[in-house]
């Protein structure tokens, strides 16, 4: 008989790198969220007409708080205009092979503007509240976006390092006042010689909390997930550093924020008062 521990893992436990979840219901949908990974190495191919369309529509169909819709996105699809925000956003190069590179804004501006059409001063709009609004609206329309792109076979990477440069990254995108490229998302077709597996996320007994938050077995659940990433690390050539020494060192310090540290006075500079 075979080990358990040898057997193919399903995909919710591909998920987490270790068997054990008990077996639930699943669907498509599921399978397909289960199965995400992102890609950093894209196809010499275009997307098909009426791809962005589609994506867009599926951003769209997100919820949004009190259907406010306070996001747009900037699809930046010329290659010099890639290039110059791949070299904005840490010079990563997916950025440039990727077809399509959308910018993901938390948009204040739309509101705004109606304000100043209507005579209208909206101090709502001042507040840290608002911000975080859209900064949600963005983040929820942009995976609706990018589990659509995966259903039709497309691949895609977020990029963060978006937000190293706002207000370059503004010029660039010609954003108006209250209006911020959160993050971006480079799509395309996934180079599938490249490698690329699924990552395993923390054990749910670290997410999933039950009736009030508790930290009972962090530290043994979080040594484990160590291993278990640090394994995938090095199987996937990326050396054997484990989680928590990579998170240690991603938080340690204002220096470890990739300039970011000062974003609360670059907001306040593009028309988010966050008061
Ligand atoms: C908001 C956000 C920003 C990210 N920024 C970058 C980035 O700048 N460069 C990059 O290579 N990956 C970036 N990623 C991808 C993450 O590194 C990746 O999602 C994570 O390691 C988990 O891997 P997986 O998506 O393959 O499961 C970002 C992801 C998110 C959600």
């Amino acid at each position: 008989m075979t080990d358990s521990a040898e057997a193919p893992l399903s995909a919710p436990d591909l998920r987490y790198g270790i068997p054990g979840l008990p077996p639930g219901p699943s669907s498509p949908m599921i399978e397909a969220m289960l199965a995400h990974r992102s890609y950093r190495n894209f196809l010499d191919r275009p997307l098909e007409p009426g791809a962005l369309e589609t994506i867009v529509a599926a951003a769209s169909s997100a919820p949004s708080s009190s259907n406010m819709q306070t996001w747009s996105v900037v699809a930046v699809e010329d290659p010099a205009w890639k290039d110059r925000l791949a070299t904005l956003a840490g010079n990563q190069g997916f950025i440039r092979q990727a077809p399509l590179f959308l910018c993901w804004i938390a948009d204040l501006s739309r509101l705004d503007r109606m304000g100043q059409a209507h005579q209208q001063q909206l101090a709502g709009l001042d507040y840290l509240e608002s911000f975080m609004v859209a900064l949600v609206d963005a983040a929820l329309a942009s995976q609706n976006a990018l589990l659509a792109a995966q259903s039709i076979g497309l691949g895609g990477v977020y990029v963060g390092a978006l937000r190293n440069r706002p207000p370059e990254v503004a010029a660039e995108l010609a954003l108006p006042p209250r209006a911020f490229a959160a993050f971006g998302l480079a799509v395309g077709w996934p180079d599938t010689e490249a490698r690329a597996e699924v990552k395993p996320r923390l054990p749910q007994s670290l997410v999933l909390h039950r009736e009030t938050y508790g930290t009972a077995g962090e530290e043994a659940a979080v040594a484990a997930y160590d291993r278990v990433l640090a394994g995938f690390s090095e199987a996937n050539g990326m050396g054997r550093a484990d989680w928590t020494g990579r998170m240690l060192k991603r938080v340690a310090g204002p220096e470890s924020l990739s300039g970011r540290h000062t974003m609360a006075e670059t907001l306040r500079a593009m028309g988010f008062p966050l008061k």
